[in-house]
């Protein structure tokens, strides 16, 4: 497992980054999935934990996490839309989540639970939804090493971008300095990444965008050079 050190330097150095939300991917081929992933030049997998109670719907939790670390050497950032992260903190840093990412309507005060994830060595990431406004978070961005703005509504894969959230890309940036990095997640394809580069975006997570293509190689190799086009930071 990377130190959080070492999984800052992976993030920032390679942004923009496309990390397959394995969400969409298909679990009866776990294995074979991450292996193609792997072949395909995917740098991190966004790994969604859904608790049908912060979101309605249900995913995965620690085991699986767990029995996917020894297949792949991608690094896991964990998506915790789930009610009481603290709870299963530990949990998720055993099942070798390198970077975990909670919500902030989920722990309206997440200063404390930010500076535990990082004591624990591990990078500490906070999530909005599409209606939270940006000040909402604004005073926690201190204590994130990573910011997601969610562009859909948490709890499924394949709805449809909402391009309001992109103002809060640009305030993110603007506000948290090129130190942040900054995620975005849901309905992120080839027609709405380039939007989202270019408001200073590092990470997008591609569901749909990956897994429903033919060839993951060149769903991603097209997505990172649509990114790579337009990325405002590097
Ligand atoms: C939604 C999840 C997303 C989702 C993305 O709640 O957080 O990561 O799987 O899927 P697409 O890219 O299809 O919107
Ligand atoms: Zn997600």
């Amino acid at each position: 497992m990377r130190t959080r050190d070492e999984m800052l330097s992976v993030l920032k150095a390679q942004r923009p980054l496309i990390a397959p939300s394995m969400l969409k991917c298909d679990f009866g081929n776990l294995h074979r999935e991450l292996e193609m992933l792997d072949a395909a030049d995917s740098r991190l997998l966004h790994l969604d934990v859904m608790d049908g109670h912060f979101v309605p719907n249900l995913s995965y939790g620690p085991m699986v996490i767990e029995r996917m670390r020894p297949l792949t050497e991608s690094p896991f950032d964990a998506h915790l839309m789930i009610s009481d992260p603290e709870k299963y903190l530990d949990e998720y840093m055993r099942a070798g989540c390198e970077a975990i990412t909670f919500h902030l309507e989920a722990v309206p005060q997440p200063e404390a639970l930010l500076t535990k994830i990082r004591r624990k060595n591990v990078v500490a990431g906070l999530a909005i939804n599409p209606g939270t406004p940006f000040s909402a978070a604004e005073p926690f961005l201190k204590f994130c090493d990573l910011f997601l703005v969610m562009s859909v509504n948490p709890g499924f894969g394949g709805q449809k971008f909402i391009p309001d959230v992109v103002s809060k890309i640009r305030e993110a940036r603007a506000s948290g300095g090129s130190d942040l990095i900054i995620s975005v997640d849901g309905g992120i394809g080839k027609s709405t990444i380039g939007v989202c580069a270019e408001a200073g975006c590092d990470v997008f997570v591609a569901g749909s965008s990956v897994f429903d293509q033919p060839c993951y190689k060149s769903a991603i190799a097209e997505l990172r050079q649509l990114a790579n086009d337009s990325h405002a930071v590097c």
